[in-house]
């Protein structure tokens, strides 16, 4: 069975991903800081009958990450890492003037820094998989000039770059930077927390990471909107 790392899964977005690789087969390590959600995100998941590991912890220690790749090495090898975990750098977000510096290192450590350290502690498991990828969750801001978005963009921006230039550097690898598009999420809620306009449910998203998984197209810059309308 396939083997995929996903980062921020006791909630959200990396939980309904982690749901729906487990009713496809897949064995799964997960990760998120906050220990009880994510046990029982583990569970409901491993009901599915694959094979679970749930590691507790934060994706900017690299401890941390070397036990959630060790997890993935005693599942039998590693096939997937998705980069989901991620932070804001202000909740509710602010306007680059007010943005705390602390803020914005923050969203590089976890967004881009602690991205890019999970996967070189991986690649020696990737490159040995016949089908090894990497997906990054990137997001709009990283493009697009959002009022408020700047430091979590300019992190999402660095996200996207590492993702484009380790497709290059990694030909034997699907490297693909997804944007998801706006989700009824804690993320969002914290970003705006005024903003109460109906959003698009984790779980629609999904069908579109699966695409890339079936149809492995080149590595590069994915919106998922499109993917899912079969775009
Ligand atoms: N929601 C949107 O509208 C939207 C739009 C564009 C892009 N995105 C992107 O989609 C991805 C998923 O976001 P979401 O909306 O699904 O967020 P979410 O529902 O808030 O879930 C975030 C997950 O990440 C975990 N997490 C956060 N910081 C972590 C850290 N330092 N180490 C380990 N785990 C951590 C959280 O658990 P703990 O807090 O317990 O650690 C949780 O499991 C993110 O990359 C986000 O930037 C979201």
């Amino acid at each position: 069975m396939p083997v995929a790392i996903i980062t921020g899964a006791s909630k959200g977005l990396g939980r309904a991903l982690a749901g729906a690789l487990a009713a496809r087969g897949w064995d799964l390590v997960l990760d998120a800081r906050g220990e009880a959600a994510l046990k029982e995100a583990a569970e409901s998941v491993a009901e599915r009958g694959v094979r679970v590991a749930a590691v507790p912890g934060d994706v900017t220690d690299a401890g941390h990450r070397a036990d959630l790749v060790a997890a993935a090495r005693g599942l039998g090898g590693l096939d997937l890492v998705v980069s989901n975990a991620s932070a804001l750098g202000a909740e509710p977000l602010v306007r680059l003037g007010e943005l705390p510096l602390a803020g914005l290192r923050r969203a590089l450590e976890v967004n881009v820094v602690a991205a890019l350290g999970l996967v070189q502690e991986a690649l020696p498991l990737l490159r040995g998989s016949a089908a090894g990828a990497v997906v990054a969750v990137s997001s709009d801001a990283g493009a697009e000039a959002y009022e408020t978005w700047g430091g979590y963009g300019a992190s999402k921006a660095a996200l996207d770059q590492l993702a484009a230039v380790l497709g290059v550097e990694e030909p034997g690898l699907r490297v693909w930077a997804v944007d998801p598009g706006d989700m009824a999420t804690g993320l969002y809620a914290a970003a705006v927390p005024d903003d109460d306009d109906p959003r698009p449910s984790p779980e629609s998203v999904v069908p579109a990471f699966l695409r890339l998984l079936d149809e492995r197209p080149a590595s590069g810059r994915y919106g998922a909107p499109a993917l899912v309308e079969g775009r």
